[in-house]
């Protein structure tokens, strides 16, 4: 079994439908000679996903996985992750639902960000129901993933307020720039050996 502090560089894997703003704050975060973690590969379900160029343009391993269903998906990435030695894999704005088995293959060695202060606004469209709640306050949340959808243990939170007048975006875009600091601190965090793979802190 995996066991944080790896006592070199962890190898860090991407997975990214999207835009890919998550991965670009990993990127900065652990550059090349970090001593926690380098960012080793990146998969995407989408071939034109930004993320992907973004990837390679900082050099970075990216690879297409095509995603016909979810057992060829996790077919293939399964054989990429393992290939290429990953020890933590990050969920950046990935849009679909690990299965049980690949979530167990890699236990408490997956984190995802979400949208919103979890336990709240679980699923798709976190900032539009969290504004359909009228609540003042929302933010972002990065959870160790486990069987169920946005319900892992809770690492980092960071918190925005909602304001009057916005709308989905305006409040997503103020979301991610949480998300872009959450994000890395939480790596940091289990990188270090601070969170076991249960997701229970250890004592400093
Ligand atoms: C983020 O808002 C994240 O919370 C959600 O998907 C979005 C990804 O954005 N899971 P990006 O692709 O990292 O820019």
């Amino acid at each position: 079994m995996t066991r944080f502090p790896l006592g070199r560089p962890a190898r860090i894997a991407v997975l990214a439908s999207g835009r890919g703003s998550n991965l670009e704050a990993l990127l900065r975060s652990f550059p090349p000679g970090d001593e926690l973690g380098e960012i080793r590969l990146v998969l995407s379900n989408r071939a034109s996903a930004p993320a992907l160029a973004k990837a390679r343009a900082a050099g970075v391993d990216a690879v297409h996985v095509p995603y016909p269903d979810r057992a060829t998906f996790e077919d293939r990435a399964l054989a990429l992750l393992d290939g290429a030695d990953i020890d933590l894999v990050c969920l950046a704005g990935f849009m679909r639902i690990l299965s049980p088995g690949f979530v167990r293959h890699f236990r408490g060695r997956v984190l995802n960000v979400h949208p919103s202060l979890l336990p709240a606004f679980r699923g798709l469209h976190a900032q539009r129901q969290a504004i359909e709640a009228g609540v003042r306050e929302s933010g972002c949340t990065v959870h160790l993933v486990d069987e169920g959808v946005d319900t892992g243990r809770i690492l980092v939170q960071r918190r925005v307020e909602v304001l009057p007048d916005d709308d989905e975006e305006s409040l997503a875009q103020r979301i991610r720039v949480q998300e872009h600091e959450a994000f890395p601190e939480a790596v940091r965090l289990v990188l270090a050996g601070r969170i076991d793979a249960t997701g229970t802190e250890v004592e400093a």
